[in-house]
């Protein structure tokens, strides 16, 4: 962004500590190199309500997000929650936003804070919006220039229109860099005749299927980021933080008991594995899951667990 170390203990028997840089550990995100494991803003409130405490307490883990290494926020004006059955959400926009200028303005210069905008309360925003979305997450993150802003778009056939009007914002100096969100090959490179691309947010995880193989892989041909979301809960989705009630839950945990991991360690180490251009934004409102998925970045796989893990995308 323009304008604090934990100690550890885990299953994983490791000999550095999570501060230590290590190559492969690392990725250019357009102008700024981020650590691979990074952190996503959703689950930010956990539980809570939204008031004082759930603040407080998110205060206190983003600042541990930070003294722990991690340089690569991803956050949306929509978070905790927007609008999911069952789900948290909070009568004010831009909670996560806000929590995160609370706890870590002014920024270091060092970490990058990804946004999105697309969604709103009546469906994907029209192109004359996007412009107010953008100003809205540049005050609740009290900067004057965003990091990073995916399109995060939905249904839309072409893309065209709305990521030209966040390439103009680019180029007014609102905007550092692009990324596109959900998309497939075909959005993808008609952004990229608009404006470099950096990074593609999209949902990957174990058992996630083949949908996203063709776009990672051109992804890692082209030196752009691929950015998993849900990569712990997979199909469990907005129902929340339980990696075991996802498929394959009794493969995955077979490997972690065998090599003293967790189930979610595996999974983001898998994560880790599909290319150096792929990255984790883990979402979490406890310090313990934290500091276990920073750890997964340690794990290795074995090329026949990997394997196993492979084949469960067929
Ligand atoms: N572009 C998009 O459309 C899009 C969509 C969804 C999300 N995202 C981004 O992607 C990020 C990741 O997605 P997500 O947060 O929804 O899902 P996720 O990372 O797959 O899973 C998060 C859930 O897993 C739990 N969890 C985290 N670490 C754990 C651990 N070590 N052991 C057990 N449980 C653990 C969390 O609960 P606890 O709080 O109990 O740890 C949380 O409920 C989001 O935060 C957001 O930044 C983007």
């Amino acid at each position: 962004m323009q304008n604090s170390q934990g100690n550890v203990s885990l299953p994983l028997n490791l000999s550095s500590g999570i501060a230590e840089s290590k190559s492969g550990e690392f990725w250019r995100l357009g102008d700024v190199s981020v650590r691979r494991i990074g952190f996503g803003a959703k689950r930010l409130a956990g539980s809570g309500d939204g008031g004082a405490g759930s603040r407080d307490r998110a205060v206190e883990l983003l600042h541990q997000v930070v003294a722990l290494g991690v340089n690569h926020i991803d956050t949306a004006a929509f978070y905790p929650s927007h609008g999911a059955a069952g789900q948290t959400r909070f009568e004010s926009l831009g909670w996560a936003n806000e929590v995160i200028r609370r706890a870590l303005a002014p920024y270091p210069d060092e970490l990058l804070i990804a946004t999105k905008v697309g969604p709103t309360d009546h469906g994907m925003a029209r192109p004359d919006e996007l412009r107010g979305l953008v100003e809205d997450d540049l005050r609740a993150l009290g900067v004057d220039a965003l990091d990073l802003v995916y399109l995060r778009q939905m249904g839309l056939p072409s893309i065209a229109e709305h990521f030209g009007v966040l390439a103009e914002l680019q180029e007014k100096g609102m905007i550092r860099q692009l990324g596109v969100s959900n998309v497939r090959v075909e959005l993808l490179q008609e952004a990229r005749e608009i404006a470099p691309v950096v990074a593609v947010q999209n949902r990957y995880s174990v058992g996630f299927g083949r949908a996203n193989d063709e776009i990672l892989r051109l992804c890692g041909e082209l030196g752009i980021a691929f950015i998993p979301f849900f990569a712990l809960t997979a199909e469990s989705r907005e129902a929340g933080g339980v990696p075991t009630a996802v498929p394959a839950a009794g493969v995955v945990q077979e490997i972690a008991d065998r090599l003293g991991a967790t189930s979610a360690q595996v999974r983001l180490a898998w994560t880790l594995s599909r290319g150096d251009h792929v990255l984790a934004i883990p979402g979490t409102s406890s310090r313990q899951h934290l500091e276990e998925n920073l750890r997964a970045g340690e794990l290795v796989l074995s090329p026949e667990d990997l394997a196993t893990l492979d084949a469960l995308l067929d």
